[in-house]
């Protein structure tokens, strides 16, 4: 048994384990507190996208880490919202970030009017922790193979804890980054598309939808000609959303146009049967319409 080579080898790892765990602490800023993202919307925005100018006060993607606050100042002379912040003109408004993923939100600053927010996870002492039992476990593969290799007891004991080892760091890092539990569940519809949900859709369209968007979804409802800019048609526009977005749509209105905020008047369980209405209005309206 090599042992002179043996300790000059974990000599030099727990060294490196060691400097591993300070520059990695460096590097990832782990006490580093949360961002407070600030975003201003300059004066004269809305007449620019008017305009058909690209407006590039917020970014499409915006990059963001657990816990960070978007901060959003509103500047210009109109209403704006971006995801679930409505800012007035001369208004501030926060919104902190509680969980990893991938968000998308409506926003009146972009022409397709979606705004991205990637929250990612906060670097945490269990993806330290990972990266360390992963490189002992490497050492101790190295110690197998100075002591023999699967041949010998002690190296095959050895090579054998050393795969245990990157096996668990591998885990212990994926679970630290979220990629095993990515948390994307709110923003999926919990309410499934059955008839009863459709005929309580049903209803609240009828109720709150068809003067301005008609019984068929293609906007024309009753209202539409008083309407500008006119409602959009259903059938061309529900399809080009997911349907959280749709949520939003409802829940917060189109700001600067006739398109109601009903965040008010409609439970969240509401909004969700709707959304699954306009769906169907949109599979059937060539066949079937209301
Ligand atoms: C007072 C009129 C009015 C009422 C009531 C109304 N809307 Fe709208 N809606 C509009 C207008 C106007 C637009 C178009 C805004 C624009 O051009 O950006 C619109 C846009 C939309 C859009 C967005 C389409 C897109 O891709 O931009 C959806 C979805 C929508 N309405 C759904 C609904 C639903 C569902 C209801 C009932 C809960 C409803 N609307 C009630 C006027 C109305």
């Amino acid at each position: 048994m090599d042992t002179s080579r043996l300790s000059r080898l974990w000599g030099l790892g727990s060294g490196g384990l060691l400097l591993v765990a300070v520059l990695w602490g460096v590097w990832t800023g782990i006490l580093d507190k949360p961002r407070q993202v600030v975003l201003t919307i300059p004066p004269g925005t809305a007449v620019r996208l008017q305009a058909g100018q690209v407006v590039t006060a917020i970014p499409q993607t915006i990059h963001l880490r657990v816990d960070d606050v978007v901060v959003l100042q509103n500047q210009d002379q109109v209403p704006h919202r971006v995801g679930g912040l409505y800012v007035r003109p001369g208004e501030t408004l926060s919104q902190p970030f509680r969980r990893a993923g991938t968000f998308e939100y409506i926003c009146t600053l972009h022409p397709e009017n979606h705004t991205i927010f990637q929250v990612a996870p906060r670097p945490s002492l269990f993806t330290l922790l990972g990266i360390e039992v992963g490189l002992a476990g490497v050492l101790l593969q190295l110690s197998g193979l100075l002591l023999g290799g699967w041949a010998t007891r002690w190296g095959g004991g050895a090579l054998l804890a050393g795969t245990v080892g990157i096996l668990l760091g591998v885990g212990l890092v994926l679970q630290a980054s979220g990629l095993m539990n990515p948390g994307a569940e709110d923003w999926q519809n919990p309410v499934p598309p059955d008839a009863i949900s459709l005929q309580q859709g049903q209803r609240l369209y009828a109720q709150f939808c068809v003067p301005c968007h008609g019984g068929s979804g293609r906007g024309d409802g009753p209202l539409a000609a008083h309407l500008s800019p006119p409602p959009a048609d259903l059938v061309v526009h529900v399809p080009q959303h997911p349907d959280h977005i749709l949520f939003q749509l409802i829940q917060e209105g189109i700001p600067g146009t006739q398109m109601p905020a009903l965040r008010e008047r409609l439970t969240a369980e509401e909004i969700w049967h709707l959304v699954n209405y306009l769906r169907s209005l949109t599979h059937t309206a060539d066949s079937k319409p209301l």
